[in-house]
C-alpha cells in the first residue's frame, strides 16, 4: 500500500514538472486531486484497509496531498512569471510616481497682478524691444551722447548705437510716436545693467507707466501710484515722494513705500528708515514730447517706472534678488 502511494507521488512529481503550460498543469491537478482523482480515491480507500493500517495510510496520503499541492502552487508561479502576460503587469497597489508640477515664477505671478490692478484703473499694455537703438534708450528720453546722465545706468553695449535696454522708458517713447494722446499704458518686460550684487541682478524687471493727455498733473501721478501700493499691499501702506532727476522727467521724485516688515519702526530691510524706495517717477519732460510730436502747449502727462523684483521681495519677504534667477527648485517650488 505504501508503495503504490510513493509510486504515485514520484510519477505526479515528475508530471507536474514536465507541464508545458498552465492547461496542462490543471489536467495533471485534475488528474490526481481532483474528485476522482487517484490520491482522492486512494484517500477514499483508506475505509477498506484492515484497521490497524489505516491510521498510517491515512497519514502518509495526507502528506503526499500536501506535497503535490505544493509542487501545483510553485509550477503555477514558474509558469506564470515565464508568460509574456506578467511582464505586462502592472502592480496598481505601488505608490505611483508623480509629475512635477510646473507653477509661475514669482516675478511672473506679481508682474501679473500688477498689470492686473493697472488694467482696473484703464491702462492697456505695450511692448517694446530688448535690443534696443541708443536713440530710444537714451536720446529720445533726453540722455544725449556724452552726457553725464548716462552714468546713472552702466550699459551693455551690443554695437555703438545698439543696447540692451537700461530701462523700460524707450516704450514711453515708442508708444507716443503711434498714438495720439491721451494714452495711458504700462509696459512691463525685461531690462539689463552691468550690475550684480545681493540686491542688483543684470537682468531684472520693471513695469513703466505713461499717462498723457490735457491736464494731467502730479496730482494725478500721486493718486494712480497711492491706488496701485494700496490694491498690491493694503490700505496702511503709504507713499513718500521724493525730489530727484531724471533726464526724462521734470519734476522728478523717487517714490518710496512704508516698510512693510516694520510698519516705519525701522528694520533690517528698510535699513532702519521705515521706508523702500519702489520705483522713479515725474511729469514727462517737454523735451521727450517735442521728440515724439507732441504739442507740449496742450499736452502733459507723468511716466513711472517700477521694480518689479523689489515689489516681489516685499511681498513674499525675499531678501536676496539673486535667488530669483538660480532656478534653484527649493525656493521656485515655495510660490
Ligand atoms: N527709467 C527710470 C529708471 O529705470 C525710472 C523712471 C521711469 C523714472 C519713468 C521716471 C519716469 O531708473
Amino acid at each position: 500500500m505504501e508503495n503504490t502511494i510513493d509510486q504515485i507521488c514520484t510519477e505526479a512529481l515528475r508530471e507536474i514538472e514536465t507541464a508545458k503550460s498552465k492547461d496542462s498543469l490543471n489536467a495533471i491537478s485534475v488528474k490526481y486531486l481532483g474528485r476522482k482523482g487517484i490520491v482522492t480515491q486512494f484517500l477514499r480507500n483508506i475505509s477498506k484497509l484492515p484497521s490497524e493500517e489505516r491510521p498510517k495510510a491515512g497519514e502518509k496520503a495526507n502528506e503526499i496531498k500536501k506535497i503535490l499541492e505544493k509542487a501545483f502552487e510553485e509550477t503555477a508561479n514558474r509558469l506564470y512569471s515565464q508568460s509574456p502576460e506578467a511582464h505586462d503587469f502592472v502592480d496598481v497597489s505601488l505608490p505611483g510616481r508623480s509629475a512635477l508640477p510646473g507653477s509661475l515664477h514669482p516675478i511672473t505671478q506679481i508682474t501679473r497682478q500688477i498689470c492686473d490692478i493697472f488694467i482696473r484703473m484703464g491702462f492697456d499694455i505695450a511692448e517694446g524691444p530688448e535690443i534696443e537703438s541708443d536713440y530710444y534708450n537714451f536720446e529720445a528720453l533726453n540722455i544725449p551722447k556724452y552726457h553725464p546722465a548716462r552714468d546713472m545706468q552702466d550699459t551693455f553695449y551690443v554695437s555703438d548705437n545698439i543696447v540692451l535696454r537700461t530701462h523700460t522708458s524707450p516704450v514711453q517713447v515708442r508708444v507716443m510716436e503711434k498714438c495720439k494722446p491721451p494714452v495711458k499704458v504700462i509696459a512691463p518686460g525685461k531690462v539689463y545693467r552691468s550690475d550684480s550684487d545681493i540686491t542688483h541682478t543684470p537682468m531684472f524687471h520693471q513695469v513703466e507707466g505713461l499717462m498723457v493727455g490735457e491736464n494731467i498733473s502730479f496730482g494725478n501721478l500721486k493718486g494712480i501710484l497711492t491706488n496701485f501700493v494700496h490694491l498690491m499691499f493694503d490700505e496702511k501702506t503709504s507713499l513718500r515722494f521724493r525730489p530727484s532727476f531724471f533726464p526724462f522727467t521734470e519734476p522728478s521724485a523717487e517714490v518710496d513705500m512704508l516698510c512693510v516688515m516694520c510698519r516705519g519702526n525701522g528694520c533690517r530691510i528698510c535699513s532702519q528708515t521705515g521706508w523702500i524706495e519702489v520705483l522713479g517717477a515725474g511729469m514727462v519732460h517737454p523735451a521727450v514730447f517735442e521728440n515724439v510730436g507732441y504739442d507740449t502747449t496742450k499736452i502733459t502727462g507723468f511716466a513711472f517706472g517700477i521694480g518689479i523684483e523689489r515689489i516681489t521681495m516685499l511681498k513674499y519677504g525675499i531678501d536676496d534678488t539673486r535667488k530669483f534667477f538660480e532656478n534653484d527648485f527649493r525656493f521656485l517650488r515655495q510660490f
